[in-house]
């Protein structure tokens, strides 16, 4: 059945800006993230406090967070990989954080430079730092389905992993179809497996959309009961650690189908695509949204 309301949960600023070679200024930045929040989006994840030498692109998030506009319910995450960028990020005034791992040996040791067990060890600071302040940690899990060295992931792999960071205190685990390989047949038998050690209702969904399989996966993983969806405006992003990546799922994309289904989300469509024109405009190309696209001016 499907969910009668959904959590779109908005990576564009992160996940899509640090994939980009052109450096995005702050002021961009800022105005991205105050068109996503006029759109009613309540969970942005603005930023990344990791090594300026891995990710420069994110290197400025302890300049951006604080000129952020705080209307209620809004929050900010940001990632961290570790005690180093949590304090960072809650210097800056972060509310919500992420830690992220993998299911796949190959792709930890690119994205972070150690073995998923050494990961999980590296984030237990993270987490009891981020317990003690109160603030709710997030946990990601990329090559759900498949990885750039190693090709199809076990579920239960998945499983395992996701076990661990929910033991370890994260509320919620987003589920990551890092190079967008996934089929919904592979999704849900991955969601089957991982939904037998961690509740349903812990779980989000973060699809790639490589080969334009990610709204036909977020719809599997709608009617199996995911009720969190992580999206990117305008389609942003990639991954800098899996090569060939595309953008994640435009939220304008998700959106479109979400209202089509008769499922809340709080958020303006146009307000969306508002913010996606204005991030395109700045960024010199099209939008990756196909929603976007039909609803630009002159398209009919
Ligand atoms: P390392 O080189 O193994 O670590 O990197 P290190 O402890 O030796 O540190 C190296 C340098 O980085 C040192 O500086 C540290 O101080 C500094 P130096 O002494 O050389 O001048 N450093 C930091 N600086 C700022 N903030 C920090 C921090 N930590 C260390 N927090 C490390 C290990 C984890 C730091 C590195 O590999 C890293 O930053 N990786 C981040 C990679 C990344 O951001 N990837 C993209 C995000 S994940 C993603 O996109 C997937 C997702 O979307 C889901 C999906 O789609 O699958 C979430
Ligand atoms: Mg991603």
């Amino acid at each position: 059945m499907l969910p009668s309301v959904v959590t779109v949960y908005e990576v564009g600023p992160r996940d899509g800006l640090q994939n980009e070679r052109q450096v995005v200024s702050l002021a961009v930045k800022q105005g991205l993230i105050e068109r996503l929040v006029a759109a009613g989006l309540r969970w942005i994840e603005a930023g990344a406090f990791v090594s300026p030498k891995w990710v420069p692109q994110m290197a400025d998030s302890g300049a951006l967070l604080p000129r952020l506009p705080h209307p209620p319910g809004v929050v900010y995450p940001v990632l961290v990989p570790n005690a180093k960028g949590l304090e960072a990020a809650l210097a800056a005034g972060a509310g919500a954080v992420a830690v992220f791992g993998a299911a796949s040996e190959s792709f930890s040791r690119r994205n972070i430079n150690c073995s998923i067990a050494a990961s999980l060890e590296g984030f237990a600071p993270v987490l009891a730092g981020a317990r003690a302040r109160g603030v709710p940690v997030r946990g990601y899990i990329s090559c759900v389905v498949g990885c750039p060295y190693e090709g199809a992931i076990a579920p239960a792999a998945v499983a395992e992993v996701a076990a661990a960071l929910t033991r370890m205190g994260c509320y919620e685990i987003s589920l990551g179809d890092t190079v967008g390989v996934g089929t919904p047949g592979k999704v849900l038998a991955m969601l089957e497996a991982v939904a037998a050690r961690v509740p349903v209702d812990r779980l989000a969904v973060h699809f790639h959309d490589t080969y334009g399989q990610a709204l036909a996966n977020t719809y599997a993983a709608l009617q199996f009961g995911v009720r969190v969806v992580d999206a990117a405006v305008a389609g942003l992003g990639g991954c800098p650690y899996a090569k060939g990546a595309s953008g994640n799922v435009a939220t304008e994309d998700v959106l479109y189908l979400l209202n089509g289904l008769g499922i809340e989300t709080g958020v303006d469509l146009d307000g969306v695509i508002e913010a996606g024109r204005f991030i395109s405009t700045a960024l010199g190309r099209p939008s990756a949204s196909k929603v976007a696209l039909a609803l630009a001016p002159g398209a009919h």
